[in-house]
């Protein structure tokens, strides 16, 4: 359990600060702290952004005796090194694990965030006119790691003049605290949901987002590892399991990779008999063509060609006032 008032405080204080910071890939950040080598903190972005280690005074003694006191930060030799990280998506700002993510629960933040954001305010742009403005539109964010999904989904609804009832789920009970503090800092209420996926919630939705794991992990993390198939099995399941759970004009909107195989997608190739089978409307876009390019060189990979970012956004006919759809 993450202390949810001092994390919330800390973001609070970050954000007074002005402070950004967009989170690199695993190897740029890598990279970067190669090339300063033994060179201490001197900012709030070296020690929340490139997680460096800091002396005692760069915090400010409050802040400092703080962060202490509810583990947020720790004794690294004779200097400090926090033990989270703060990213930010405009002006919201986002807790998320230290570098390297390598515990099995640690909380994922990263470029696929920010490629996930972008698709999301990009469909909604599209579909925000399906919604009623007298009613909250019901949202669920299926693996919400640093609850990042949701939270920008609230802000572009709100942007189109639309209520949120946000639900966040993850398997992780670490995402969740992590989450709740995210929320509480930008202001947002939302509700919780821990466990697999769409067994842990109720009732039907009108918006359900996710970013699910799409690795073949090793370490089988689950922020990383998306199961058989090279690592799109969950990905499937969640198609299969979200669609008969959307409400009428309900929308999914998935973003997640794909290795591709000898010029064939596979993950395509799995859903396409759901979604035609679901009677949604749907529209399936590669975002980048080459992500992770590290992976491939893996003995599991060996017959892939790339691995792709993908989104899909279907959608559940209904009475509401015509969508434009393409
Ligand atoms: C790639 S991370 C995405 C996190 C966040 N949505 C984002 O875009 O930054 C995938 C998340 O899915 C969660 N997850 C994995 N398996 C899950 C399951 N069966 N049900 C719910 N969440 C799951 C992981 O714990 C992790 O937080």
């Amino acid at each position: 359990m993450i202390d949810l008032e001092c994390a919330a405080a800390l973001l609070r204080e970050a954000a007074a600060a002005g402070y950004r910071f967009t989170t690199v890939t695993p190897l740029t950040h890598q990279r970067v702290l190669a090339r300063g080598e033994g060179e201490p903190a001197s900012t709030l972005r070296d020690v929340f952004g490139w997680n460096l280690p800091f002396d005692a005074g760069v915090l400010g003694a409050s802040l400092h005796r703080r962060l202490n006191d509810a583990g947020l930060i720790r004794r690294e030799g004779a200097l400090w090194r926090s033990h989270c990280r703060i990213a930010s998506i405009g002006r919201d700002l986002f807790l998320h694990s230290a570098f390297p993510t390598v515990e099995a629960d640690a909380i994922f933040f990263g470029p696929d965030t920010y490629r996930f954001a972008r698709f999301l305010r990009e469909a909604l742009q599209r579909s925000h006119a399906a919604w009623r403005r007298d009613a909250p539109v019901r949202v669920l964010d299926i693996g919400c790691g640093s609850g990042a999904g949701g939270i920008v989904v609230a802000r572009a609804l709100a942007a189109h003049g639309l209520r949120a009832n946000v639900t966040m789920n993850d398997i992780n009970p670490r995402a969740l605290d992590f989450t709740a503090a995210n929320a509480k800092a930008a202001a947002i209420t939302v509700e919780f949901a821990l466990g697999d996926a769409l067994s842990a919630v109720d009732g039907p939705f009108d918006l359900v987002v996710c970013n699910p794991p799409y690795l073949d992990d090793d370490a089988q993390r689950a922020y990383r590892h998306g199961g058989s198939g090279l690592g799109r099995a969950l990905a499937v399941r969640f198609v299969r399991e979200a669609l008969p759970r959307l409400a009428p004009d309900g929308q999914l909107l998935m973003y997640t990779g794909v290795a591709m195989v000898d010029g064939q997608d596979p993950f395509l190739a799995e859903i396409e008999p759901v979604l035609q089978a679901s009677g949604c409307e749907w529209r399936y876009d590669e975002i980048d063509p080459d992500v992770f390019g590290e992976e491939i060189e893996r003995a599991v990979y060996a017959r892939v060609d790339r691995i792709a970012a993908v989104g899909l956004a279907a959608t559940r006919p209904g009475a509401g006032p015509a969508r434009a759809f393409s």
